[in-house]
């Protein structure tokens, strides 16, 4: 595959699951109530140094991780090479990882994300904002970027809004779609100055 900032901290800044204290917040919103312990997790596009390397999980959590990037620590390329018979997760995350994929296979992931929920598992996505100011600026820079790398190295960026997001999930089948802007390192303030690009994230529930 083309670019894939993996685990590199100066681009996945902004990210909810560089800070021990928004994966402490996700754990307790979406972790403590599982029916079924140990939590399972299923972190899209992590990597070792990532969520499943941070403090505030619960006890013998899981986190199985899909990435097709090489030395980030993945158990599985994609979601598709899980085989049918693995059990279901409580928690699936997609953080960072859509501006890689086009809408149609990107709602196919979200579909087959959906078949491997268990329970009321929650599907969680975080992603830069590609609207306001800020979010624009970083939709030039990364296609520049691409432009420029892709002469050895073909990258396309796919920059899909909030709305574009819901839009995607209910046509996944998801139902209950909620904004949880409560859970970036910006409004936590976990770190300073706040970190750019700004993410939006969004809860998907059936
Ligand atoms: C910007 S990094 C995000 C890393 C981490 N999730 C975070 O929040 O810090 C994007 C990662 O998505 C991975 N990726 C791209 N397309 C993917 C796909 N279809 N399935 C799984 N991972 C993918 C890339 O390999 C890269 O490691």
């Amino acid at each position: 595959m083309g670019v894939g900032f993996g685990g590199n901290a100066v681009f996945n800044r902004a990210s909810p699951s560089s800070y021990d204290a928004c994966v402490a917040r996700i754990a307790a919103d979406y972790l403590s109530n599982i029916r079924r312990p140990p939590a399972r997790v299923l972190d899209i596009g992590g990597t070792d140094r990532g969520f499943r390397s941070r403090g505030g999980l619960p006890p013998r959590a899981q986190v199985i991780i899909a990435n097709p990037e090489r030395g980030v620590g993945a158990d599985f390329d994609y979601v598709s090479s899980i085989g049918p018979n693995v059990e279901g997760f409580d928690l699936a995350m997609l953080f960072g990882v859509m501006m890689y994929i086009e809408r149609a296979p990107l709602v196919g992931l979200m579909r087959d994300v959906r078949q491997r929920l268990r329970g009321a598992g929650t599907l969680l996505i975080a992603e830069p904002d590609p609207e306001g100011v800020l979010g624009k600026a970083e939709v030039a820079a990364k296609t520049i970027y691409a432009a420029v790398r892709s002469l050895w190295d073909p990258t396309k960026f796919h920059f899909h809004s909030k709305g574009e997001t819901a839009e995607m999930l209910r046509e996944a089948g998801f139902v209950r779609i909620t904004e949880r802007p409560d859970l970036t390192p910006n409004a936590m303030k976990v770190t300073w100055p706040p970190p750019q690009p700004r993410y939006f994230v969004v809860a998907a529930t059936v």
